[in-house]
């Protein structure tokens, strides 16, 4: 009999349970094994090397707990940790295990949502420097403008639960202005980290009327959705119990407090520590 097991879901800490809230609204029949690296995000303002070594081992874990498809749900993990998972270390490692990202499913649709054929994109500083999402886009729709802002800050303002602050005001705004200000024809903001959904309340209040505000749960679960119908061999390896089971590297009473408020259920998080395989 063939060993099923959960669909491993990785961030650096709570933001990646924005995209598991619509991944199992969307695939609600599978299994979920989520993993925040709390204890040592933020990401985005880290080396290549650290991103890459921290996913890595993130990965490993899953693989030690048997997933054979690992979404990882951080799209500074995905563009600097990714490829070189795919292929350096699979292929090697486990060839018939999957490991997805986040940056190449958005970029596959986000022309579809701009008229003006002007976008603007939001992520952290490790995102932005990495330029993935300008060189995915451009295969998809070469036609579209990208802008991108490095909002560094807005990481903390949501790990720390300062969500609802005058400094969550203060910077919202700031970035808001600065990406609008590099083109006039932005018709379209792409929240391009997990963490700036649980930032949406202030988004939309300093966003001006007439600009689309993109999150990309929605997006990526259709996305898991697609690639499970075209992949039976790799869904047939994932498990259907509807169970769901969250670790963290960092505090768990902390992860379960915010993490409940973010992902809508109770959650209770084991902590766990994680090494070099
Ligand atoms: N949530 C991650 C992302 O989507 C990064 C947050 C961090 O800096 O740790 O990019």
């Amino acid at each position: 009999m063939m060993l099923k097991n959960p669909i491993g879901i990785f961030d650096s800490g709570y933001g990646g349970l924005t995209i598991l809230k619509e991944i199992v609204h969307t695939l609600p029949e599978y299994d979920y094994l989520y993993l925040g690296d709390s204890a040592r995000a933020p990401y985005g303002t880290q080396s290549f090397e650290k991103v890459y070594e921290y996913t890595l081992q993130a990965v490993n874990w899953f693989f030690s707990q048997g997933c054979s498809l690992v979404i990882l749900a951080c799209n500074t993990a995905s563009a600097k940790a990714l490829r070189n998972i795919q292929q350096k270390d699979l292929p090697i490692l486990h060839a018939e295990k999957r490991v997805l990202g986040v940056i190449r499913p958005t970029s596959e649709v986000i022309g579809n949502y701009t008229t003006s054929k002007h976008v603007a994109v939001l992520g952290t500083t490790g995102t932005v420097q990495s330029n993935s999402y300008l060189i995915e886009i451009e295969k998809f729709f070469p036609n579209v403008v990208v802008s991108q802002e490095a909002c560094p800050e807005w990481v903390s303002l949501v790990e720390e639960n300062k969500m609802d602050t005058q400094e969550a005001d203060y910077f919202v705004k700031q970035h808001i202005e600065s990406v609008l200000g590099k083109d006039n024809n932005i018709d379209t903001l792409l929240l391009a980290c997990t963490h700036y959904p649980l930032l949406i309340d202030k988004i939309k209040q300093h966003t001006p009327e007439g600009i689309s505000i993109i999150s990309q749960g929605n997006i990526v679960a259709e996305s898991l959705k697609n690639y499970l119908e075209r992949h039976p061999n790799v869904a047939e390896k994932c498990s259907r119990g509807q169970s769901r089971k969250f670790y963290t590297t960092g505090d768990s009473h902390d992860f379960n407090s915010h993490a409940s408020l973010f992902f809508g259920d109770k959650i209770a998080a084991e902590k766990l520590e994680l090494a070099s395989s």
